[in-house]
């Protein structure tokens, strides 16, 4: 695997293969990789010539300093791990070659997609993962780009961004990971004690409960109702429980639209986890 960490040898790399039967896919991430990460970085290597994977602690988009500090940062395990699977390249950038002096990142109005559930909870958390991605869209210029359906949201900000912008790159959508009990896989897993993760699978329930439970109710009594059974324990602490319609995100109250997603922020301890569960598919992921 090559290792790239400048925007120079980037475009150097890029811009001397060749070019026939070439097509590039990206998958951005923070690092600290799990199989989430790694399912996407396998779809990219059924459906693309080359692979690359952008690690990159992207600070714009965290509106805590607290949660920056603490976010997980194995360097070395993630390479050796890139190593093991094949991947073609690495993109390592520090913060000064992403965020050089001159760079502007043309701002976006987001609408609604701002101002509901993460929008609403993380002021500026979109607007730095839509820097960050098109910047590293502009500067990789990939042909796919992959992204995971745990962050659901983050998933209909990039497409709108992308089409806003008119990228010329396919937005790809895979499926969560989850471990034997159903917890997603997480970056953030890393920071629970054996106590809080235990507490984190109830996170998993309360999605699978709403599912089991859609045909009871309309989309605000099924809400409430998710809530009460989400405090069965009263270790993990809700931030929110929220039903979407999957393609506008707009909140459901009193009727059913196919498709529709749940979605759901805990904290548990001082950890921040999210999670959604498609509620008319037969999948559980
Ligand atoms: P990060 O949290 O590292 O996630 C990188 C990608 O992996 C995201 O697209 C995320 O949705 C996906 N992913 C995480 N957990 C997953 C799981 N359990 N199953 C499947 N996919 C999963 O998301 C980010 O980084 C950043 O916001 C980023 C897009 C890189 C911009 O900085």
């Amino acid at each position: 695997m090559k290792i790239i960490t400048s925007t120079l040898a980037l475009k150097t790399e890029f811009d001397e293969i060749q070019k026939t039967n070439f097509s590039l896919g990206l998958v951005p991430t923070m690092g600290a990789l799990h199989e989430g990460h790694l399912s996407l970085i396998e779809d990219s290597q059924k459906n693309n010539s080359h692979t690359i994977v952008s690690i990159f602690v992207n600070p714009t988009q965290f509106n805590n300093p607290e949660d920056l500090l603490n976010y997980p940062k194995p360097i070395d395990s993630d390479i050796s791990l890139l190593n093991s699977i094949n991947c073609d390249y690495l993109f390592l950038p520090s913060i000064e070659e992403i965020y050089a002096n001159d760079y502007l990142f043309p701002s976006i109005n987001l609408g609604i997609l701002d101002q509901i559930m993460e929008g609403k909870h993380r002021p500026g958390h979109f607007q730095g993962v839509c820097q960050i991605v098109y910047r590293l869209f502009n500067l990789i210029q990939p042909t796919n780009a992959y992204f995971g359906q745990k962050d659901f949201q983050q998933v209909a900000v990039i497409r709108f961004m992308s089409s806003f912008f008119n990228l010329p790159v396919k937005i790809i959508s895979c499926k969560t990971m989850r471990d034997s009990r159903g917890l997603a896989l997480s970056s953030r897993n890393l920071l629970l004690n054996p106590h809080e993760k235990e507490n984190a699978y109830h996170i998993y329930q309360t999605l699978i409960f709403a599912k089991e439970n859609k045909h009871l109710h309309t989309p605000k009594k099924l809400t409430q109702e998710t809530i009460r059974f989400f405090h069965i324990n009263q270790q993990l602490k809700l931030e929110y429980i929220t039903i979407v319609n999957s393609n506008t995100l707009e909140e459901l109250t009193e009727d059913w639209i196919e498709p529709s997603t749940i979605c759901i922020v805990a904290y548990s301890g001082k950890t921040r986890l999210i999670d959604n569960l498609s509620l008319f598919d037969f999948d559980l992921t």
